[in-house]
């Protein structure tokens, strides 16, 4: 493993050392900077990009899986220079900026030093900011393999299909929208009203405020069927979708609770037209390096809801929490 000459002995990071506790459970703390293995990257980080699962799973999502083990420094979505290899290294090297998504067993984004694996750590070109960066691996992510799931091709040789996108403000949904837009799709989309016309310059054709009574029904104002709905909130019942599909249209839940996942199931054992299908991100360095190249080529934005400095990273925790981010929520070290 090379040596790492810049990397001082210990560094700032935030913790929590028990499920719960939200915000508060948060603690400023210094430790040591992590070591990398052997195909192992050590990151000066320079943001981090806090995603809901970050505080459900100290909420106990997964409980007890993950996480693995207290204390533990959450948030996986980064961006940094690298300042140390192991041995296994071949493609980086000290000095190059990256994009990386950190393993979700560890965590490890919430400090000014992280390690990443080599397979989930692209290089960051210069027209692709930090936080930009840090944006991208889970939402972005999931954004593109739900589109993928659907038949999306990015270079707007799929079908014409229609889609709705709910909660399009917010992380995930606004890089739906641009995704569906790529793809040539049209697109309903459902925000609150202070975003509709920020998510209509993006690229949805139609928008619909949640909060109002034609919202909530899901009814494309011109009356289209949605073959494909990604779904990125929580809380509409099947019943509000149902008559909004088309034949065969299908509901990609991003966020498949279980009730959710017995109705699935359900579907498929009965091979229901209409379904709802649950969708999780399966991580992978090609699809992160689509998606940079994308912001690299100006075809694709992240949306900077907020930047926060590591000493004020409460107030970022908190925000996600509430969930009324329009865009990413960026801690920045
Ligand atoms: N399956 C996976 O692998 C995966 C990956 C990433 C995320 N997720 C899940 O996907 C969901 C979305 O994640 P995210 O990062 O996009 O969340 P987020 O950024 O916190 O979403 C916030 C946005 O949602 C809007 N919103 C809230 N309720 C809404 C509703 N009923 N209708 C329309 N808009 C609504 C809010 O608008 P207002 O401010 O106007 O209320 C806000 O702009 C989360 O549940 C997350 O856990 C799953």
């Amino acid at each position: 493993m090379a040596a790492a000459p810049t990397a001082p002995p210990t560094m700032r990071a935030v913790q929590y050392d028990a499920y719960g506790g939200g915000a508060a459970g948060l603690k400023h703390v210094e430790v040591p900077v992590p070591s990398p293995k052997k195909n192992e990257l050590l990151l000066k980080l320079e943001a981090a990009a806090i995603n809901p699962v970050d505080w459900k799973l100290q909420q106990g999502l997964l409980r007890p899986l993950l996480p693995r083990k207290f204390p533990f420094i959450p948030v996986t979505d980064v961006a940094g220079v690298v300042v140390a290899v192991g041995s296994g290294v071949t493609g980086f090297q000290a000095g190059d900026h990256v994009v990386a998504m950190l393993n979700s067993l560890y965590g490890g984004g919430l400090a000014e030093y992280a390690v990443a694996s080599e397979s989930l750590t692209v290089k960051r070109p210069p027209e692709v900011s930090a936080a930009e960066g840090a944006g991208l691996p889970v939402a972005a992510g999931t954004a593109l393999q739900a589109l993928r799931a659907i038949g999306a091709k990015f270079d707007g040789t799929g079908k014409p299909l229609n889609v709705l996108i709910t909660a399009a403000s917010g992380g995930v949904g606004l890089y739906a929208v641009q995704l569906a837009r790529l793809a040539g799709l049209h697109i309903t989309a459902t925000c609150g009203a202070r975003n509709m016309e920020l998510v209509r310059s993006l690229g949805a054709d139609e928008v619909l405020d949640y909060r109002t009574p034609e919202g909530a029904s899901l009814k494309s104002p011109s009356g289209k069927k949605y073959d494909y709905v990604i779904h990125c909130t929580v809380g509409i019942s099947w019943s509000t979708f149902e008559p909004v599909l088309s034949e065969s249209g299908k509901v990609m839940d991003l966020t498949p609770h279980f009730a959710a996942i017995l109705k699935s199931t359900l579907h498929r054992v009965t091979f229901a037209r209409k379904q709802l299908v649950p969708l999780l991100l399966s991580p992978n360095k090609a699809d992160l390096e689509f998606l940079v190249g994308l912001l690299r080529d100006g075809k694709m934005k992240s949306l900077i809801d907020s930047r926060f400095p590591l000493s004020d990273v409460m107030k970022a925790w908190e925000k996600s929490i509430e969930g009324h981010a329009t865009g990413k929520i960026i801690v920045e070290m």
